[in-house]
């Protein structure tokens, strides 16, 4: 599968639910998705380009470890645009990171920041291409809400091998505590790989599932067999795991992290080129052999792509 072969770590689904409710935000989902972008300069570029087209867009507001700006799809699903840099190693050693709780400076805090200053910022002129360097090059990372963060923090530790690379508070309410996982070697942090939550210990406000939420994770593993053994490790730690299934393009097995959360671990391959040409991928209405038989009916009852 080549760079743009719809590669692991750059893939966002959906699934159509006609009718389905609006969901919301709250403990065991996600609160938003932030996909990367190389520059500043790009972010702004998408800024213009979105508010042009009717998109209320926040930011870009300085997170420390990125830029971030925000804004909703359709369904209210919200999304981010983050800067890949300037990265996590701004305010401790990067072969020591996640080691300490970090309070931010005031600035980059709602009393201390130019708000108006912020809503102004975007660029001068209209954005009427997407050009390659505002390319979205996957997720940045994944922000969900927890109601017990020393506990979320054990088990993406222990049960996924993810690493704390920052312990620091919720810079839109500082009253919460906001960590960030990834895949961290001790020197560098991995792309794609993060993983973060918002602390609202306690909390009973539940994530209501629906349109506009997210309804689970996925994180990637090379091979089935490597996926055995991950399945093999949750097991042992108690966690309960689905049998692996199948789903054409990839396998997958699914578990719940302790705030309720929706987990799957998937094989990258065999990928998006098993069914249909790599240069000709989501062209056609690709259906499981299955489902083949019924796929006039199938075609019938679809709400067509706008
Ligand atoms: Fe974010
Ligand atoms: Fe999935």
């Amino acid at each position: 599968m080549g760079r743009n072969g719809g590669r692991p770590g750059t893939i966002l689904t959906f699934f159509e639910w006609a009718h389905a409710r609006r969901g919301h935000w709250g403990v065991g989902g996600v609160h938003h998705l932030a996909l990367r972008v190389g520059s500043p300069e790009a972010q702004l570029n998408w800024k213009r380009r979105l508010m042009d087209a009717g998109v209320p867009v926040s930011g870009p507001l300085d997170r420390g470890y990125f830029t971030s700006l925000y804004f909703a799809d359709p369904d209210g699903q919200v999304l981010e645009i983050a800067t890949a840099g300037p990265g996590y190693a701004i305010d401790e050693p990067p072969d020591a990171l996640g080691r300490r709780l970090i309070a931010p400076p005031a600035e980059r805090l709602p009393g201390g920041r130019n708000e108006e200053a912020i809503a102004r910022r975007t660029h001068p002129e209209p954005i009427p291409v997407i050009t390659p360097d505002m390319t979205l090059d996957g997720i940045h990372h994944i922000t969900g809400i927890t109601d017990d963060i020393e506990l979320a923090s054990d088990f993406y530790e222990r049960a996924l091998g993810l690493r704390l690379v920052k312990k620091t508070l919720n810079q839109d309410d500082e009253r919460t505590k906001h960590y960030f996982w990834a895949r961290y070697d001790g020197g560098s942090v991995g792309q794609h790989s993060a993983l973060t939550l918002f602390g609202w210990e306690g909390s009973r406000h539940i994530a209501r599932p629906g349109a506009g939420q997210t309804h689970h994770i996925a994180f990637r593993t090379e091979s089935p067999e490597e996926q055995a053994e991950w399945r093999e490790h949750l097991l042992t730690l108690g966690t309960d795991v689905t049998t692996v299934r199948d789903r054409t393009y990839f396998e997958s097995i699914y578990f719940h992290a302790p705030d309720g959360l929706l987990l799957e671990i998937a094989t990258d391959g065999p990928g998006f080129g098993i069914d249909e040409p790599v240069n000709e991928l989501g062209a056609a209405l690709k259906l499981p052999s299955w489902l083949e038989p019924q796929r006039p009916m199938i075609e019938r009852t679809l709400a067509p792509l706008r």
